[in-house]
């Protein structure tokens, strides 16, 4: 069951709409076990596994319903700019609904995967000199005179599917956790978690960008309690910790390689309203966190998305995150979407070894 037909009832779908899905949604959230620092203070550590989304990251739950209100509205082509994920996302729903689908990237900046998925739905992938600030200027610029819709995250459509992450986990958990953590990057998600917690918690927010927050979708309170939202950046790409733009934006995580962030009022919104913090980490930081959740919880991310556990890791060590809190990480993209990363730096080479019983024997005991 896609997220439109889990939650249809909350979310801007007409009725007798046709629904493009691929099934998104519903994704597994996964208690964490291994990590000393959560299991030393008593803190219920819990990642949403976004990467289990069909394109393999949290961007199908808000494609599914950016499509949806597309086609319905008869658009015959949709536009974005993206470091990836979006754009894998974008190519794949227009492909399921037949419409057209063109995506601007940055020069030399998006991980293979993410490339290959826009390919093969067969987008119209636009390579441009400049970085994903640049594409989305060009993108505003063009849907605003031309008959395209814009599927970036500035479309509210987009928010909307995205704040059913939010329900998903107080229906998994039977409330809101404490503290919710987030990578930020143009900071949509951000501002899509914050307007479903609320919706729940039968409370308007400022992060809201479809109806200032007064929609009939604020149905009966589901919970009493909204979690603190605590965004954390790349330190090379990190206006909110700035209070500006940067103009160049660099990091290793090119998923959340953003200098401009077009959702900045509704991200402080959040974070205010939520009494949350935005805090910032090294590249060095981030790999060692990917490589952490893979080597000690069976779980892999992209470089983007292991920036939440480091940020919950660190501000639990710290005690800004108390003993005893229950605190979910979204892990937003697949650790497949960027395998160059996760080859680099995988500790353990590859032995070439003769395909002869006594030969691997000799490999394997002397590797013990
Ligand atoms: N994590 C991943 C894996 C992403 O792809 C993105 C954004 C983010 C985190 C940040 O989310 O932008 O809502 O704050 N990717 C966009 C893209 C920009 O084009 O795929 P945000």
């Amino acid at each position: 069951m896609g997220l439109i037909e889990r939650y249809r009832a909350r979310l801007p779908v007409a009725d007798g709409a046709r629904i493009i899905t691929l099934g998104e949604g519903s994704t597994p959230l996964i208690q964490l076990q291994n990590l000393a620092v959560a299991n030393a203070r008593n803190v219920s550590l819990y990642v949403k596994y976004e990467g289990l989304n069909p394109t393999g990251s949290f961007k199908d739950r808000g494609m599914t319903m950016a499509i949806t209100r597309a086609v319905n509205a008869g658009s015959q082509a949709v536009l974005c700019a993206s470091t990836g994920n979006t754009s894998a996302a974008a190519a794949a729903y227009a492909a399921r609904a037949g419409i057209a689908c063109y995506v601007l990237i940055p020069d030399g900046k998006v991980a293979m995967g993410k490339l290959a998925q826009a390919m093969i739905h067969g987008a119209v992938v636009l390579q441009i000199q400049g970085n994903f600030d640049d594409g989305m200027k060009l993108v505003k610029q063009i849907a605003a005179t031309e008959p395209i819709t814009l599927v970036n995250s500035v479309n509210p459509y987009r928010l909307q599917g995205q704040k059913t992450a939010a329900f998903e986990i107080i229906d998994a958990l039977g409330a809101a956790p404490d503290f919710h953590c987030l990578p930020v990057g143009n900071a949509g998600n951000i501002s899509a978690y914050w307007i479903g917690y609320s919706e729940y918690a039968g409370q308007t927010t400022g992060a809201c960008n479809l109806c200032d927050g007064q929609c009939a979708y604020l149905r009966q309170a589901v919970t009493d309690k909204r979690p603190r939202m605590l965004g954390y950046q790349a330190a090379g790409a990190a206006p909110f910790l700035r209070g500006e733009p940067v103009a160049e934006p660099e990091t290793v995580a090119s998923a959340i390689r953003i200098g401009q962030p077009q959702s900045w009022e509704l991200a402080w919104a959040a974070s205010r309203e939520s009494g949350g913090w935005f805090d910032e980490f090294s590249d060095t930081d981030i790999l060692a966190t990917q490589a952490l959740l893979a080597n000690r919880e069976g779980i892999f991310c992209e470089p983007a998305s292991a920036v939440s556990v480091a940020g919950a890791l660190r501000d639990i060590e710290a005690g800004k995150i108390p003993a005893h809190s229950s605190v979910v990480c979204t892990l937003t993209g697949h650790g497949l979407k960027d395998p160059d990363i996760a080859m680099r730096q995988s500790a353990a080479p590859v032995t070439k070894v003769a395909a002869n019983p006594d030969e691997v024997k000799r490999v394997i005991f002397a590797e013990c």
